[in-house]
């Protein structure tokens, strides 16, 4: 099979496993439900929940306990994205091809559509106690979602990206920014894929790197698409860092050192792929597929 049509089964896969473990739209408090599934039922290239299965893959992982993580991951990123869209953050009005959650149902139901979809993707991944025979790697992998999704991780890069908004930012504070507020979600799929299939301390430090170069290397694309890519494509406004003002790689080094970049740390990444004992392959054409993403 080609790398296209893998991709397009295994998306398939987790679209499903998404449908199966969203909330059921009914009770007094059905607004909420309704918000949180607009986002997440949005589209979305659903890539941290892909790395996170082709990793738990890599290390020889064979249980059903996998799949809850894979479908909190994309709810914690999701949540990130219907509060970055927020009139308070980036006030941005398209997400995923659809006017942004806070437009259709307002700033108060967004607000707790956010807060659901992350304290919902606790519920979720807890359920995987159930279906593993190593509870102690779910509850280890539990720890990790939480301290790479708070302020040890997303939460905190947005903090500092949020108030720098405006203001001069140095190459340490964007690099930090950058680590943070996309790496650390991209470093939680990675790890937690490893630590569910049992792989050693030192390969879970190791994927870490992987994924926090990966993740910075996202990030700079995803400023690149911000100013050469169309709406159409990335199902979202271009020049939302322009318009609040934002310091990017792009505004700092410009577009060729920004593109030169991206390869740079997405080589890295895959050298230090190699250095693992077990191999992937499809995991590497996944990364060097993003290296030229149009979305
Ligand atoms: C967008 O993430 C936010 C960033 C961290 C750059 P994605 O580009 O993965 O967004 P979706 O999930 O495909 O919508
Ligand atoms: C956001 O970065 C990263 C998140 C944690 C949501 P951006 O603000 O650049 O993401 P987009 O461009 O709105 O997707
Ligand atoms: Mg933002
Ligand atoms: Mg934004
Ligand atoms: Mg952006």
């Amino acid at each position: 099979m080609s790398f296209k049509e893998q991709m397009k089964q295994k998306a398939d896969g987790i679209e499903a496993l998404l449908k199966e473990y969203i909330p059921r739209e009914s009770g007094f408090q059905k607004t909420i439900f309704e918000a949180m599934n607009y986002s997440i039922l949005a589209g979305g290239k659903r890539l941290r929940p892909l790395i996170l299965q082709e990793t738990y893959r890599l290390f020889g992982g064979e249980e059903r306990a996998v799949e809850p993580f894979m479908a909190a991951m994309e709810m914690i990123h999701t949540s990130s994205l219907v509060h970055d869209d927020l009139p308070a953050m980036d006030a941005d009005e398209y997400r995923r091809g659809r006017r942004t959650t806070w437009v259709v149902y307002g700033e108060d139901m967004a607000i707790l559509a956010g807060d659901a979809l992350m304290i919902f993707a606790f519920e979720t991944a807890s359920k995987a106690f159930a279906l593993s025979a190593h509870p102690d790697r779910v509850g280890q992998a539990v720890g990790i979602l939480a301290q790479k999704t708070g302020i040890y991780g997303m939460i905190g890069g947005q903090t500092v990206d949020v108030e720098l908004t405006d203001k001069p930012v140095s190459a340490e504070q964007l690099d930090f920014i950058y680590r943070l507020k996309t790496g650390a979600l991209l470093e939680a799929s990675m790890m937690i894929g490893a630590v569910l299939a049992g792989a050693s301390a030192e390969e879970v430090r190791a994927v870490e790197r992987i994924a926090c170069d990966v993740g910075v290397a996202f990030q700079i694309q995803d400023d690149i698409l911000d100013m050469t890519g169309t709406a159409e494509v990335l199902g979202k406004p271009i020049g939302s860092d322009a318009k609040n003002n934002k310091t990017t790689y792009v505004s700092i080094y410009g577009l060729d050192a920004a593109r030169t970049q991206v390869e740079r740390l997405s080589e890295r990444a895959i050298e230090t792929m190699h250095g693992l004992t077990a191999r992937n392959e499809f995991l590497e054409e996944l990364f060097v597929s993003l290296i030229h993403r149009d979305r």
